[in-house]
């Protein structure tokens, strides 16, 4: 039964990526910050600890449309970058930057060994096993090779946990979470939260933003016209300043090495 249940998350995060992928590199400007960001502190952990920026062999996860596949390859040499996505049309968008593109879960497809990198941004949080996918992950990262991790925090979208969106994925950690789930030869460079709020016209809007990104893939049920006109009256009312109404993005980064 438990099978069937994720085969039916899986599934449905990957339909809703896969509709919003048209839209999202235009409208995921949170996740594109995120990404950036992910990449600078990458780079100065990677110069103070090694003197060089040069990565032989690559894998980044979740690629999407290739926000951070741009930023590493603009920061790193790299002579080697595996690409993956759970949605096989991600293959066209960022996959032109690599040598490999493979579809499908990352907690299921082969993986690559000797990696010195493992990046993602922005997708953790979809995984179930968040403990089992950093263990598989540090088992294919050769010694003094480096982890670059995105997530979000259990305060990541308050407004739409507050009215009872059921979007929340499953795995939002905090920095001690994260913390306490790294296997012992790992060695944290960088770990910090932030908020980061958004402000939309109406809360309709926040709800396009939503699909065109992709993210509102566990949300669950149809709207009624009587569901969204509450949801609209509530969200004004709690998270409105007269004109806008937020939403609050809270991401957390993980940069980390495996012991030599
Ligand atoms: C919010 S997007 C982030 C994309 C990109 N990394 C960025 O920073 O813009 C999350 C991506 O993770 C992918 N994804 C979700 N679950 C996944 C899984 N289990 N394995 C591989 N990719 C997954 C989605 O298809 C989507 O492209």
């Amino acid at each position: 039964m438990k099978d069937l249940q994720s085969f039916t998350d899986i599934t449905r995060v990957q339909t809703s990526f896969a509709r919003g992928l048209p839209s999202y590199h235009d409208h995921a400007q949170a996740q594109a910050r995120i990404a950036r960001t992910l990449a600078d502190h990458l780079q100065i952990a990677k110069l103070q600890a090694e003197s060089q920026n040069t990565f032989e062999n690559v894998l980044e996860f979740g690629c999407g449309t290739g926000h951070l596949t741009r930023q590493l390859c603009n920061a790193f040499n790299i002579e080697t970058l595996h690409l993956n996505d759970l949605v096989p049309d991600c293959a066209t968008l960022a996959a032109p930057l690599a040598q490999n593109f493979v579809a499908g879960p990352i907690q299921d497809v082969e993986l690559p060994r000797h990696l010195d990198l493992i990046a993602s941004a922005s997708t953790v949080q979809w995984i179930e096993d968040l403990p089992g996918l950093m263990h598989r992950l540090t088992d294919h990262l050769r010694p003094g090779g480096w982890l670059a991790l995105s997530s979000f925090t259990p305060a990541h979208f308050p407004e739409l946990a507050t009215l009872g969106s059921g979007s929340a994925a499953p795995s939002y950690v905090t920095p001690t979470d994260w913390q306490a789930m790294l296997p012992r030869d790992i060695d944290i460079h960088h770990l910090a939260e932030a908020k980061d709020v958004i402000r939309f016209a109406s809360p309709r809007d926040v709800l396009r933003h939503l699909r065109a990104t992709g993210v509102n893939g566990k949300a669950e049920g149809r709207w009624t016209r009587a569901r969204l006109s509450e949801f609209e009256d509530r969200y004004t009312e709690m998270f409105g300043d007269g004109s806008t109404v937020s939403l609050t993005y809270a991401p957390v980064w993980l940069v980390a090495r495996k012991r030599d």
